[in-house]
C-alpha cells in the first residue's frame, strides 16, 4: 500500500514523503553519528533531522548534511510534528520518551533492547521479516547488533532446509559498548605499559585479550546479552521453540562483530547448498575462498553495509553445518538496519501507528 492508499483508507499518514521530519534521540552517540550517516547517504526524504540527546550536550553544534545544527535535549516537547524518532540513546530512555512519541502521532524505531520482546512491538530486519512492520502499533524495535548479523546468516539457510539446533558463539567489538567502549580500549592500548586505566565499561582489560562476558551474568550462567541474542533470533525468524544456545565474547576490535555458528538443519544441507541459499539473500556476502584462503575478517566488513559469511563447512561429528558471520556492528548492526525499516515503513505505507495505538496502552502492557 503506498502512502497515499494508506491515507485513503483511514490509516492516514499525517504528512507526505516529501515532508518527513526526524528526531534522532541519541545523535551524539557511537550509533547517533553513523544513523546521520546513513540517513544522508541512502538519501532518506526527511526534510529536517533533529538531533536530541542529553543536558550534557544539548547546544552542541554537529554537521548534518554541511549544516551546522543545534543538539536539544530530548524531552516529549520535541516530538511535536515529529513523524519519525529514532532512539539511539539509553534503554530506561527507550521506555518512558518512546511512548511520547507516539502520543504525538510519531513512529518510534527503538535500537534498545527495551520494547524488543515486546508482544505489540515488530521485532525487525527489513531481509528478513519485513511483513512484521504492517503490526506496529506506534513501536518498532531494532534487533540487538550480534541478533542481525547472526540471523541475516541463519535465515537462507533456514528457508533451504529448515533449523533444527543452532549454536553461536560471538566476537564482538569494543563499539558494541558505545562510545565509552572504544574510549577505553584506545586508552588502554595507548597507556605506558603498567599505566593501563582500570576497566571500567568491560569486566576485565580488553587490550591484549579476550573477555568471556558481554553484559551482566545471570542466575542461570547466561549473561544478558546472551539471552538477547536466543530470544531475538527465534523471534525473527518466527520459531518460537528453535534451540539456539549462545556464548558472548568481546574482543580488542573497534568495530565489525563476528560470530561461529553450528547450525543443524531438519534436512541434511551441503556447504555448496548453504553457499547458494547465502550468496541469493539480499545483503548477505559470501566471501569463502579455500584457495586464497580469503575468509570475512572485521576490517573487511567496517564501514559496509553487508553482511559477510564464510567458512561454510560440514560438521565432521554430525549433520551440522559451521558458518562463520562477520558484520558492521554499528551500520548494519544498529543504523543502517534502523533506516531500512523505515525505508520499509514508508513503501509499505505504514507511517502512522494503527488505530487505537498509544504509547501509553503499549507501557500498559509490559507492566
Ligand atoms: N554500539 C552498537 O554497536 C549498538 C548496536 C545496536 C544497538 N545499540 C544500542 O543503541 C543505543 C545507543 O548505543 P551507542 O552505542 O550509540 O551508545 P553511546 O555511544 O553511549 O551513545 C549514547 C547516546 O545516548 C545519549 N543519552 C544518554 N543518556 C541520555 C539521556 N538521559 N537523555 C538523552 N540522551 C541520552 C547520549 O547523549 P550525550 O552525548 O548527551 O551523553 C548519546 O548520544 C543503545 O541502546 C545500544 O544498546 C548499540
Amino acid at each position: 500500500m503506498s502512502v497515499d492508499e494508506a491515507a485513503a483508507s483511514g490509516a492516514s499518514p499525517k504528512r507526505s514523503e516529501s515532508e518527513l521530519r526526524v528526531a534522532i534521540v541519541g545523535a551524539t552517540g557511537a550509533v547517533g553519528e553513523v544513523l546521520i550517516e546513513v540517513l544522508r547517504e541512502r538519501r532518506f526524504p526527511a526534510t529536517e533531522i533533529l538531533p536530541l540527546a542529553s543536558g550534557r550536550s544539548a547546544g552542541r553544534m554537529i554537521s548534518i548534511g554541511g549544516r551546522e545544527v543545534e543538539v536539544l535535549e530530548a524531552k516529549p516537547e520535541a516530538f511535536e510534528g515529529i513523524d519519525i524518532v529514532f532512539f539511539a540513546a539509553t534503554g530506561s530512555l527507550s521506555k518512558t520518551l518512546a511512548p511520547e512519541a507516539v502520543k504525538r502521532g510519531a513512529v518510534v524505531i527503538d535500537k534498545s533492547s527495551t520494547w524488543r520482546m515486546h508482544e505489540d512491538v515488530p521485532l525487525v530486519v527489513p531481509e528478513i521479516n519485513p511483513e512484521a512492520i504492517d503490526l506496529h502499533r506506534g513501536i518498532i524495535a531494532c534487533p540487538n547488533c550480534t541478533s542481525i548479523g547472526v540471523t541475516m546468516a541463519l535465515a537462507p539457510v533456514h528457508g533451504a532446509a529448515t533449523l533444527k539446533r543452532v549454536v553461536v558463539t560471538t566476537l564482538q567489538a569494543a563499539s558494541g559498548a558505545g562510545r565509552a567502549g572504544v574510549e577505553e580500549l584506545d586508552a588502554q592500548r595507548s597507556a605506558a605499559p603498567g599505566q593501563a586505566p582500570e576497566p571500567r565499561v568491560f569486566d576485565a582489560p580488553l587490550h591484549d585479550n579476550v573477555v568471556p562476558l558481554c553484559d551482566a551474568l545471570q542466575p542461570d550462567g547466561f549473561t544478558g546479552e546472551e539471552h538477547k541474542l536466543m530470544q531475538e533470533t527465534r523471534k525473527i525468524l518466527g520459531e518460537p521453540e528453535l534451540p539456539v544456545s549462545v556464548t558472548c565474547v568481546r574482543v580488542p576490535v573497534a568495530v565489525g562483530h563476528s560470530a561461529s555458528l553450528l547450525v543443524e538443519t531438519e534436512r541434511p544441507i551441503t556447504p555448496e547448498e548453504a553457499r547458494e541459499a547465502l550468496r541469493v539473500f539480499p545483503g548477505v556476502e559470501v566471501v569463502d575462498d579455500r584457495e586464497r584462503a580469503s575468509f570475512p575478517t572485521p576490517l573487511d566488513a567496517a564501514g559496509g553495509d553487508a553482511v559477510l559469511v564464510g567458512r561454510v563447512r560440514r560438521d565432521l561429528g554430525s549433520d551440522g553445518l559451521w558458518l562463520w558471520q562477520v558484520g558492521d556492528n554499528l551500520r548494519k548492526g544498529a543504523a543502517t538496519n534502523a533506516v531500512q525499516i523505515a525505508e520499509t515503513l514508508l513503501a509499505r505505507g505504514q507511517l502512522s501507528a494503527r488505530e487505537g495505538a498509544d504509547g501509553a496502552e503499549v507501557v500498559a502492557h509490559t507492566r
